[in-house]
């Protein structure tokens, strides 16, 4: 039976010890990816917040770093960005040195108890050492809390159209725009979210930042919106709002403004990504937008059978803006930097599916640390049913069923689960939200995760599982006429 250092995955970050939830103050800088996240250092269950840190050159491999930011007399450092001040208007900045700022949410530990509802506000604290170490700001609070319980999780951009600093904050049943010109003075612009949208559970950890449309000049901003509960399979989940900002307020494109409960706009469907947000900085000859989200749900993150270290980041992702008559919606892939790290590969094509098939097995590829491309040209089955097995006899079963219009991920059987009734009580869905006549996906595997992008990313699903012994055979199986896929390609990665 798999455990601990078995169960810690190849090539997604996780901390060396102990406790980790949200990603935070992402910002690249002079060649480095940064990355914080939610770090409880003394236990494997969340507890008084830090910021942890690591660094990556490509945001495949991580390095972690001493704690950047520890909590204190005003609270516990919970989630919040950073932004790179190159032109000083924080006035941090000292003989040269750019200040990197982050922003943060400190939560009164001491407020919570005593029942008040004014425990959460935003802080400030800067860099001069490229985000190694931090001095806080004696200012802080920058943002002083109005009377909402729910208060958190500062997301900053440097908005370039109207000149401006400009910050969401999760405000319980909505999202707050603020803007500054120093990043100290905060003005409250407007807000957005009541009654539209998901609202299953509180709103968190939002993003909010023009893009591109995929193949045009036109500009549109995204908030992506982190909830919880209410997730589409339950729980923890993201969902997104495409719109204009004028640089005060937020409008929704016309299909969205009237959103309900129950939409088709998250930036992953699987139980296991969550509180994800972009980084800052990227060079704007660049032009991506990269994203890393927490790959865990709230429902059992604390309860997963790890003991020294618990919870992963899924891999970094390109997010991109697509248009499709009125529609709008992000797809995502996984950073292209993932690639150069492909060693042994298997390619074929036209394979003839027939009953099961077997596809790939680990003499081949290993399928802990694998990246598989596959493509069928034309959709005639009903049922397109993938299987992960070992000779344990656990399975994680995965696919699309062509009759419904919908993927799904089954782990019920998938090796260790009854730590949490919640883990595996039932099948993720997910709609395909390509009318495509072909289907291509891409399935990234480490030990204890599969992330699927279908459809150029269009849909995906990422969720964690926990074998009793590594995979040994991914097949696929039909449930009628023989068919071919057109191709498959499989690469092992290899990080050492
Ligand atoms: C989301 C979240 C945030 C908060 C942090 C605390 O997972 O609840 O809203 O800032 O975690 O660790």
């Amino acid at each position: 039976v798999q455990k601990d250092e078995d169960f810690r995955p190849n090539f997604h970050f996780t901390p060396e010890k102990n406790w980790m939830n949200d990603p935070n103050g992402m910002f690249f800088y002079n060649g480095y990816f940064h990355l914080y996240f939610q770090h409880y250092p003394d236990d494997n269950v969340w507890g008084p917040m830090h910021w942890g840190h690591a660094i990556s050159t490509d945001m495949i491999t991580w390095k972690e770093q001493p704690i950047a930011i520890y909590p204190d007399e005003k609270g516990y450092i919970f989630s919040g960005s950073a932004v790179v001040d190159n032109n000083n208007t924080s006035g941090f900045g000292k003989d040269g040195k750019v200040p990197i700022v982050a922003i943060f949410t400190y939560h009164d530990p001491k407020g919570e108890e005593a029942g008040e509802t004014d425990y959460q506000s935003q802080a400030i604290a800067y860099s001069l050492d490229e985000g190694k170490t931090w001095t806080k700001y004696e200012g802080n609070p920058v943002i002083e809390n109005p009377g909402i319980k729910d208060f958190r999780d500062p997301k900053v951009t440097w908005d370039g159209i109207h000149q401006q600093w400009v910050m969401v904050l999760a405000a319980d049943d909505k999202s707050l725009f603020y803007t500054s010109q120093n990043l100290k003075e905060w003005e409250l612009a407007s807000e957005f979210g009541k009654g539209v949208g998901a609202h299953g559970g509180v709103w968190e950890c939002p993003d909010f930042f023009p893009m591109y449309v995929e193949g045009s000049d036109e500009v549109k901003w995204v908030l992506i919106q982190s909830l919880n509960p209410g997730g589409y399979n339950g729980g923890s989940g993201t969902q997104y709002f495409v719109g204009d900002f004028d640089g005060k307020e937020f409008t929704p494109v016309k299909e969205m403004q009237d959103l309900g409960e129950d939409h088709h706009y998250w930036i992953d469907f699987g139980k296991d990504n969550y509180a994800g947000v972009t980084w800052a900085n990227i060079p704007e000859e660049n032009g991506r937008k990269l994203f890393i989200g927490w790959m865990s749900n709230w429902l059992y993150a604390q309860k997963v059978p790890t003991e020294s270290w618990r919870s992963a980041m899924t891999v970094a992702r390109e997010l991109k803006l697509e248009k499709k008559g009125d529609s709008y919606i992000i797809t995502s892939v996984p950073a292209e930097e993932l690639q150069n790290y492909r060693s042994i590969n298997y390619k074929e094509d036209n394979v003839k599916i027939k009953g099961t098939t077997k596809l790939i097995d680990s003499s081949r590829i290993d399928l802990a640390s694998a990246e598989i491309r596959f493509n069928i040209s034309e959709l005639k089955q009903t049922n397109y049913k993938f299987r992960l097995s070992n000779s344990q006899g656990d399975e994680l079963i995965f696919g699309y069923d062509h009759s419904k219009k919908e993927f799904y991920l089954d782990r019920s059987e998938a090796g260790q689960t009854d730590f949490s009734d919640d883990f595996a009580n039932k099948i993720s869905t997910a709609p395909r939200l390509s009318d495509a006549e072909g289907l291509n996906g891409i399935i990234i595997l480490d030990k204890t995760s599969i992330e699927l992008f279908f459809d150029d990313g269009k849909t995906v699903m990422t969720e964690i599982f926990f074998p009793n012994y590594p995979w040994e055979q991914l097949s696929i199986s039909s449930e009628g006429d023989e068919f071919s896929m057109d191709h498959i390609e499989a690469y092992q990665l290899k990080f050492k």
